[in-house]
C-alpha cells in the first residue's frame, strides 16, 4: 500500500498558486460517476473501472477545493477529460493511486498536465525511444540514470496532457526535449514544430512514486 498522504502532500506542493489537487486509492472509492461519464467504461474490466472512478473522484474533490459543486467530467472521443466551463485540469493513475489537478480558467493557468508513475528505473532498451540525444547525454553523467530516465518518461506524459487541449496534437516522446534541474525538481520543455511557448513544470520523487506536473501559463 502506498503512503498516500505523503504523495498528496507532495502533489499539493507541486501545484502552482491557484490550482488544487487530490488523490484517491482505486478500489476504495465508491461509484459516484455521473451518467454521462459511464460511456467511457461501458465495456471496461474491473481494474480500469476502479481507476476511472478514482480519477473522477479526485477531480471532483480538487474542483470542490476551488469551490465548484460536483459536476460531470465526461471523456472526449480522444479520451481527454471534458472539464466544467471555467476550469482546466488533468488526471493520472497508476496501480495504487489516482491523482488530479485543476485550476480556474481564465486565470493564471491555461492548461495543466499531470502524471504519476512507480519510481522504478526505465528499462534500458526503451531509453532511446523516450529520451533525445541531449537527454541521453545528461543521463550519461547522472548517478541514478535509470530513475531519471523514467522521470523523463513521466514528465513527457504530463507535457503531452498539458499541450493536448490547446493543440489537439498527438506527440511522440522524441518530439519533446527536456532540460531538468534535478536538485530543484523543475524542468523546461520544448515541443518540436509547435507554436506553443516553451513549457515548464515541476517533478518530485516521493514515497515510491514519480509525480510530474506541466503547467502552461496564461
Ligand atoms: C494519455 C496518455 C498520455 C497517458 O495515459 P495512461 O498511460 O493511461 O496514463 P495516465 O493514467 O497517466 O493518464 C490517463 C488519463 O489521461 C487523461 N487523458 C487521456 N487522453 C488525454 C489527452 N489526449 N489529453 C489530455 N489528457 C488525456 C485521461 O484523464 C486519462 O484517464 P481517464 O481515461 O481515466 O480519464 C497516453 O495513453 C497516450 O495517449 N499517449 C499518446 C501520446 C504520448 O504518450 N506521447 C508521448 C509523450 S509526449
Amino acid at each position: 500500500m502506498s503512503d498516500a498522504p505523503a504523495i498528496e502532500k507532495a502533489l499539493a506542493e507541486l501545484v502552482p498558486d491557484g490550482a488544487a489537487s487530490a488523490r484517491r486509492i482505486p478500489e476504495t472509492v465508491g461509484d459516484t460517476l455521473f451518467p454521462e461519464e459511464r460511456a467511457a467504461i461501458a465495456r471496461a474490466v474491473p481494474r480500469r473501472r476502479a481507476e476511472f472512478i478514482a480519477g473522477r473522484a479526485c477531480a471532483r474533490h480538487a474542483l470542490f477545493r476551488l469551490g465548484q459543486p460536483a459536476m460531470a467530467i465526461p471523456s472526449g472521443p480522444d479520451r481527454a477529460p471534458i472539464w466544467p466551463d471555467g476550469f482546466v485540469g488533468s488526471i493520472s493513475h497508476c496501480e495504487d493511486l489516482a491523482i488530479a489537478v485543476v485550476a480556474r480558467c481564465p486565470g493564471a493557468i491555461r492548461s495543466l498536465g499531470v502524471d504519476i508513475e512507480p519510481a522504478c528505473p526505465l528499462e534500458a532498451e526503451l531509453v532511446e525511444n523516450i529520451c533525445t540525444a541531449a537527454e541521453q547525454r545528461y543521463l550519461a553523467n547522472a548517478a541514478n540514470a535509470g530513475l531519471l530516465a523514467k522521470t523523463i518518461f513521466s514528465i513527457k506524459e504530463s507535457v503531452y496532457k498539458a499541450q493536448y487541449p490547446l493543440t489537439h496534437t498527438m506527440l511522440e516522446f522524441l518530439d519533446v526535449e527536456l532540460v531538468l534541474d534535478a536538485t530543484a525538481g523543475r524542468f523546461d520543455a520544448v515541443v518540436a514544430n509547435s507554436a506553443l511557448p516553451p513549457l515548464g513544470g515541476r517533478f518530485r520523487i516521493e514515497a515510491g512514486h514519480i509525480l510530474a506536473l506541466t503547467y502552461i501559463a496564461a
